[in-house]
Formats: structure tokens, C-alpha cells, sequence
């Protein structure tokens, strides 16, 4: 059942766009089903644009959201017949003909592919289970509408900035305070055999740059964070616990206990039934993020996430 209300501006064209041009239709075979899209130069389009995003789209980071160019070459791909490969570059950067169009994203997530569709002047409908999806989505649409620096809004901004600041500092000892980059969190997970807690990580290894053959890690045992060699396997602590990186306590969806060696499922039922997962902030992750800045390659999945 759609639990929240559908997005819809069908009402609303774009100022100024009169000179898009009107949807026709599609072809019988559009480009997109002719496989005729440019993949490896959209991929590097994606890279680049991965490490820059939208601002737009920062407003919020929703989960698998995707990026704007991969949704702009999929309308480009509609737009275009099976034979006009070679129109495929011309038609992504100017006009894409959409106006007219319907777009209907019924799982709409973030709201990229509305927000794309929009600016090819098509008209757009979306639909998500949950509200804060929405919510979102009609945000990116409308903030066009928005003057961005007015006193109002800088007001505000002073205020919230004030007020969430104070969360965004760390220590950093022989540098000081520092802002922090990224949270890192860890969930916890208390042993159903043995009752020890412990934290479910699928690895010891923050982030690695293969240009510079550093990686950073971080100690089981105290959180201390080196910087090493790409090739180290095992960080030697000095508080005296060896830490083999890449064995975490979950592999492949199960969680090993480290105290008693006990397995359990990273989605097993029991840990999430009656009450929400213990997650908590990781310690010193500010400072390597912020050290790390713009250098290596931040790899973390399942169980950790940045806000
Ligand atoms: C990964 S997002 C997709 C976002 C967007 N379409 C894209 O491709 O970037 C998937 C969305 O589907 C929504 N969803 C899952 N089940 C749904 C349902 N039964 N009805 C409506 N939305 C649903 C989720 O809440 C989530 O926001
Ligand atoms: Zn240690
Ligand atoms: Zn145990």
C-alpha cells in the first residue's frame, strides 16, 4: 500500500522554457533498447560526477540514490531512435525533447530521476512507501523556486549552523580541534552464547589510495588509526593487539562472535525483533577522514555508515 501521498506538479510548467522542444513520442526502437548508449564515457562522467555531486542532491543522502548523469543519458537513450547514435551527445548537453511527456517514477527514493526528468521540461509524477522519500522529492523540485540568499534564509542557516556545529568538532592531538569530515558508525551486537559485546565490522580498513600505496586502519582492540603500506596485512598495536585488516567479525551476511567464536546472521531476526540495532559512533573517525581528505578511497559497507 502507498503509505505516502503521490508527488505531482502536472500544473506546473518551468519559466522560460518555451523553447524546448515537444515530445513526439517514442521511436519504435529507442537507442536505449538498441544498446547504442555511450557506456564507458558516461562512466567516467559518473566518476567525476560521484566525486562532486549536485548540491541539489546533497540535501539529502538517500540510499542507492543515483547520479544525474545516469538518469539524463536514460532520457537521452527515450528520447532518441535505435539509428541516432551519433545525436546521442548533442541531444545530452542541449535540449532533450521532453516537454509534454509524462515521467512516472513510482519508487521515487531520492528523487534524481524526477528532478532530471524536470529539467528536460517533462512533466512528473512520483510515488514512494516512504514519506521522507517524498518529502525530499518535492523539495528538489520546488527549491528552484526559492530565492537561495535572502536574510531569512541566512538567518536561519546561522542558527541551525550554531546550534549542530558544536557535533561536527573533534581533537585531534597535535592539531588541535578539527572539523569533522565524516562520522563513521559501528553497530553493536551483544553474543547470544557468550554475551560479550562486540561491533560488527566487515573489515579493519577505513580507506586506501592506491596512487600514494597507503592504507589507514584502525586497531580491533583501541580504535587507534595508522597509516600503512597497502601490502600490511596485520597492524601491531602499541596497546599490544594484532589486528588481521581484511578478517572483520562479518563475512558474506554472518557475525562472529570474537570472544567465543559463535556465528549468528548479520539480519537474523532475533537482534532486530524487539528493539533497533545498537549503533554508535566510531572513535576517532573525524580524524582520519580529515586527514584523509580528497586522498583515499573511503571503503566501507554493511554494518557502518557516514552522515
Ligand atoms: C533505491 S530507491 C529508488 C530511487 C530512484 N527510483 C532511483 O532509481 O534512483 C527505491 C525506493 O523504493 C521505495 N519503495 C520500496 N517498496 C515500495 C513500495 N511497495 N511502494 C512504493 N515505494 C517503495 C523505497 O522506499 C525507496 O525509496
Ligand atoms: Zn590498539
Ligand atoms: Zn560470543
Amino acid at each position: 500500500m502507498m503509505a505516502s501521498l503521490p508527488i505531482c506538479n502536472l500544473d506546473r510548467t518551468i519559466p522560460g522554457s518555451d523553447a524546448a522542444q515537444p515530445f513526439s513520442g517514442f521511436s519504435e526502437r529507442t537507442l536505449l533498447e538498441a544498446g547504442q548508449i555511450p557506456i564507458e564515457q558516461l562512466a567516467e562522467l559518473a566518476l567525476r560526477e560521484g566525486q562532486r555531486t549536485n548540491p541539489l542532491y546533497r540535501v539529502h543522502r538517500w540510499f542507492a540514490r543515483r547520479l544525474g548523469s545516469q538518469f539524463r543519458a536514460i532520457l537521452t537513450g527515450l528520447a532518441l531512435g535505435g539509428e541516432d547514435a551519433d545525436r546521442f551527445w548533442e541531444t545530452y548537453l542541449d535540449t532533450i525533447p521532453l516537454r509534454g511527456a509524462i515521467v512516472l517514477d513510482p519508487f521515487v527514493g531520492g528523487g534524481t530521476s524526477l528532478v532530471e526528468a524536470r529539467r528536460c521540461h517533462a512533466r512528473v509524477i512520483g510515488y514512494d512507501i516512504d514519506p521522507v522519500a517524498t518529502l525530499i522529492t518535492r523539495f528538489e523540485l520546488s527549491a528552484g523556486a526559492y530565492e537561495p540568499y535572502t536574510p531569512a534564509i541566512a538567518e536561519v542557516c546561522a542558527v541551525v549552523s550554531q546550534a549542530l556545529s558544536k557535533f561536527h568538532t573533534t581533537h585531534v592531538p597535535g592539531h588541535g580541534t578539527c572539523t569533522v569530515l565524516h562520522h563513521f558508525w559501528v553497530e553493536r551486537r551483544t553474543c547470544h552464547t557468550c554475551g560479550a559485546l562486540s561491533e560488527i565490522h566487515p573489515h579493519y580498513q577505513l580507506a586506501h589510495s592506491k596512487d600514494t600505496g597507503c592504507q589507514w586502519v584502525f586497531c580491533q582492540r583501541c580504535h587507534q588509526v595508522y597509516e600503512l603500506s597497502l601490502s600490511r596485512k596485520v597492524l601491531a598495536c602499541v596497546c599490544g593487539a594484532r589486528t588481521r585488516i581484511s578478517c572483520g567479525t562479518v563475512r558474506k551476511g554472518t557475525v562472529r562472535c570474537p570472544a567465543c567464536g559463535g556465528s549468528s546472521a548479520l539480519s537474523s531476526r532475533r537482534y532486530y525483533a524487539d528493539t533497533p540495532p545498537l549503533i554508535r559512533t566510531h572513535k576517532s573517525m573525524g580524524v582520519k577522514a580529515k586527514k584523509n581528505k580528497g586522498k583515499g578511497f573511503l571503503r566501507r559497507r554493511a554494518s557502518v555508515w557516514y552522515v
